[in-house]
């Protein structure tokens, strides 16, 4: 089976295509191809992704990513004939999508590649940059009769933990054979939380932050030391010459039972921080804020893994590239509990963890069926 997905759920342009081979249940894949166009220059002046500019951007992007993408795979062919009725049909799908339809007008048409399935993220994300990869799934699924699988953006950080690399092939890669649960804790700029997963398909949130998610926290801290965006990379940069224990920032909720986060509070505390103080090392206010974040999301984790029996932990988003993080995840855990972790290249959005997770729905969703969900959720 070949699939092929579409990821523009913030402010990343990606599209992948793999090949399953083997055992359904335990397949072989390749990545024929797995491209990512990033947009963060765009966004920088503004300190942030900007929904709009997002939703342009995919506009402009798709359309050569994906010629890309398919001459990558060795699907790409171009067909000498368009059909009349096919364009009237690219034009009402792709009515709020026009720079987008003009590129697919020059383009266009193509041979029908040998695709089973388009997978595309349906959510969450920002809606107007969702739509523009759900759309452009839609118009290809009409043109090239295709079923299309709606995809939830958290899950497919999941998969980037589970997949395991052939040793040999980079390009090859199988699913790692774990005990379920799985515990996987997410952390990306839009989402932190904390999954039970009984399943392939089966997700429990058990606790997710009240208020802002661990990148955010990352970026908005960077913006007060004047580090740019994204900030979890320079904090973390900057972090690695500083003192962890040099300020005692808050553990918010460390102690509380639940399973929630809150970072608003340490934000706060690092804002009121630097204003009380005329004198300090920034090196040590982000390694001193970055430790705060890592202990607060290793207890929780650690205590949901042991309440749940669970030998298994996960971890996905981007904010799985954080060095430290990942060092203390390992450091912490019981002996017999195994840590899966992201490939680096991995932890940021990618369509390549759209297309694994794909494989494993059973059924496509009618095209007319599918919208743009925001705020969906992995346990929806
Ligand atoms: O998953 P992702 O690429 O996009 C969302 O779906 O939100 O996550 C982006 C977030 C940003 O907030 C960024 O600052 C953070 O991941 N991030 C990091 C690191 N690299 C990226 N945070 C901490 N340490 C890092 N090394
Ligand atoms: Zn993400």
């Amino acid at each position: 089976m070949k699939i092929l997905a579409i990821e523009t759920s913030c402010d990343e342009t990606a599209i992948s295509i793999i090949e399953s081979k083997g055992k359904i249940k335990s397949p072989k894949f390749t990545i024929l191809s797995n491209i990512v166009s990033s947009q963060v220059a765009i966004h920088k002046e503004f300190g942030g992704v900007v929904p709009n500019l997002a939703e342009r951007e995919h506009q402009k992007s798709l359309v050569p990513i994906l010629i890309t993408a398919l001459k990558q795979a060795k699907l790409f062919k171009k067909k000498k004939y368009a059909l009349k009725k096919e364009n009237a049909a690219l034009r009402n799908i792709l009515s709020r999508e026009q720079e987008l339809l003009k590129q697919m007008k020059e383009v266009f048409p193509l041979e029908v590649p040998l695709i089973d399935r388009i997978a595309v993220t349906h959510g969450p994300g920002l809606e107007p940059a969702l739509w523009v990869g759900i759309n452009f799934a839609k118009a290809l699924s009409h043109l090239w009769n295709i079923p299309i699988v709606p995809m939830n953006h958290m899950e497919g950080h999941i998969f980037t933990a589970l997949i395991k690399e052939d040793g040999k092939n980079a390009k090859k890669f199988s699913i790692e054979k774990t005990r379920f649960p799985i515990v996987a804790l997410l952390v990306s700029g839009g989402h932190t939380e904390i999954v039970l997963m009984k399943n392939i398909g089966k997700y429990t949130i058990i606790g997710e932050t009240i208020d802002d998610a661990a990148g955010e926290a990352f970026d908005k801290v960077a913006k007060m030391l004047n580090l740019g965006y994204p900030g979890g990379p320079a904090i973390s940069k900057l972090a690695d010459s500083g003192d962890a224990s040099a300020i005692p920032f808050p553990r918010p909720m460390i102690k509380k039972d639940s399973y929630d986060f809150s970072f608003s509070g340490l934000k706060t505390a690092v804002l009121y921080y630097l204003r009380d103080h005329t004198s300090y090392k920034k090196r040590d206010v982000a390694a001193s804020f970055q430790q705060a974040v890592v202990d607060v999301l290793t207890a929780k984790t650690m205590r949901a893994l042991k309440a749940h029996k669970a030998k298994i932990l996960a971890l996905g988003g981007g904010v799985a590239a954080n060095t430290l993080l990942r060092k203390t995840l390992q450091d912490t855990l019981l002996r017999g509990a195994k840590l899966l972790l992201p490939k680096i290249s991995l932890t940021g959005d990618n369509a390549l963890m759209i297309a694994v997770a794909s494989y494993f729905k059973k059924k496509p969703t009618p095209a007319k069926m599918i919208t743009a969900r925001g705020n969906t959720k992995i346990s929806d």
